[in-house]
């Protein structure tokens, strides 16, 4: 293994989403979906790892692994449990953690819409409503007017194209539909116009305030996805399948374009909206021809066989060279600079993640010589978390919660990538040490 050296202006630190750590919240739709019996075990997000109670002690943590930066989400819910109706006490705690954070010197990346959202707006249909676009779009400039100057960096939307797949086509999520094609485009859309909605508001409303350092960004999960054997219908249902779960958010997000079958034209006029591309990477998706009658969305299977290093606890293959791919096609479109807001492996035994992160960062390093702007990596995720649908058996952490006590402690992949965090490389001495 050779030594990895990244530039001191590349930034790291790690990512979490609200819903998956805080506990206590009971007006997101995922507390509701739990008193469903919709996670595994029967679990719920009702205690989670109780961060919205330990923020102060989980911010020395991140110290403690020398982060520089940290993506994290505003819970929707708690700042209007009821339509209409604002909680001081949520504004005042999400404005007491970024004032904690940035003195600790850690700069916050705010993301607005992950996965969850208020059950008042689930039970209106949620992404299927016409008006979800003018709901989000209060909370956002509600959001941006109470965080002030203490953020200038957000991510509007949180895979949405997970979101809509896991939602209306795989029946994981609230509302949980399965192969619903007519809501998953009809989200997709408003999931689009949302952002399109948001970045002009959060620059306006910013620019307003006499701020002109505003960055505005999708967090999107670009699988590396490849043809399984010569079967030229699964060719073409890669094809459509990358068009659906990729280039349509791609075209609607960034360029303001809306493409069949979600729209045509571009509502907002032509132009970027985007200011950065928040790219999720975790793994490759080898496309089997179907028997679904979606076939549209082929088969999503992982290749026989696989030897266990390649695997991680749920089963994806770990596939760095796809971080590499996807990168570099997604920068050489759109020449925008890129950050990496998720990288992760479920890993409870702590056995794989250390070279996980040694082999990705590695891609990293490569994209950087190939003059790709790439300029920051969130490793998914800081803590343990509720995996959503799948409970808490996964464990994606770079620091171990005990749900019985609530302790945390920092494994040795947490200590490995804290002093990558510091040195800005990975010295021999570390790869004799950890890996
Ligand atoms: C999501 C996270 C999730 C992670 C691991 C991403 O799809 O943004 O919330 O925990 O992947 O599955």
């Amino acid at each position: 293994m050779k030594p990895i050296k990244l530039p001191s202006s590349f930034l790291l630190g790690s990512a979490t989403a609200a819903t998956q750590i805080e506990g206590g919240d009971k007006n997101s739709n995922w507390y509701h979906w739990s008193l469903k019996g919709m996670i595994a075990n029967n679990e719920s997000s009702i205690v989670a790892a109780d961060h919205y109670n330990r923020v102060i002690e989980d911010i020395n943590l991140m110290k403690e692994m020398n982060h520089e930066i940290y993506r994290m989400s505003i819970e929707w819910s708690r700042i209007e449990p009821e339509e209409g109706v604002w909680s001081q006490k949520g504004i005042k705690h999400y404005q007491d953690e970024i004032q904690a954070l940035v003195e600790a010197g850690i700069k916050p990346l705010v993301t607005l819409h992950h996965f969850s959202h208020p059950q008042w707006f689930e039970e209106k249909g949620q992404w299927t409503n016409r008006d979800s676009v003018k709901y989000f779009s209060r909370f956002v400039k509600k959001v941006v007017s109470f965080l002030g100057d203490s953020v200038n960096e957000y991510c509007t939307i949180n895979e949405p194209n997970v979101f809509a797949m896991d939602t209306f086509m795989d029946g994981k999520y609230p509302p949980g539909k399965k192969d619903d094609i007519l809501s998953y485009f009809k989200a997709s859309k408003n999931l689009i116009l949302a952002h399109l909605k948001a970045y002009k508001i959060i620059h306006s409303e910013r620019k307003k305030m006499g701020y002109n350092d505003t960055m505005v960004g999708i967090a999107i999960h670009l699988a590396y996805f490849e043809v399984s054997g010569n079967n030229i219908l699964t060719k073409l249902s890669e094809k459509l399948m990358n068009y659906s779960f990729h280039q349509m958010f791609l075209n609607g997000m960034i360029e303001g374009h809306l493409t069949f079958p979600v729209g045509l034209g571009y509502p907002h006029g032509k132009g970027i909206y985007c200011d950065f591309i928040g790219v999720n990477y975790y793994s490759r998706h080898l496309i089997h021809s179907s028997n679904n009658p979606a076939m549209l969305f082929g088969e999503v299977k992982v290749e026989a066989g696989l030897p266990d290093e390649k695997l991680n606890d749920l089963g994806w293959e770990i596939y760095p060279e796809g971080l590499y791919k996807v990168v570099k096609e997604v920068f050489e479109k759109y020449k925008l600079p890129i950050y990496i807001t998720e990288n992760g492996i479920p890993d409870a035994n702590d056995s794989k993640r250390a070279k996980f992160i040694y082999n990705h960062l590695k891609e990293i390093e490569k994209l950087i010589a190939d003059d790709v702007d790439i300029r920051r990596y969130y490793h998914w995720s800081l803590l343990d978390n509720l995996e959503w649908n799948d409970g808490y058996a996964p464990r994606f952490g770079l620091i171990e919660v005990d749900y019985y006590t609530q302790k945390r402690t920092i494994r040795e992949s947490g200590r490995f990538y804290g002093t990558i965090c510091k040195e800005k490389e990975i010295t021999k001495k570390m790869i004799d040490k950890y890996l």
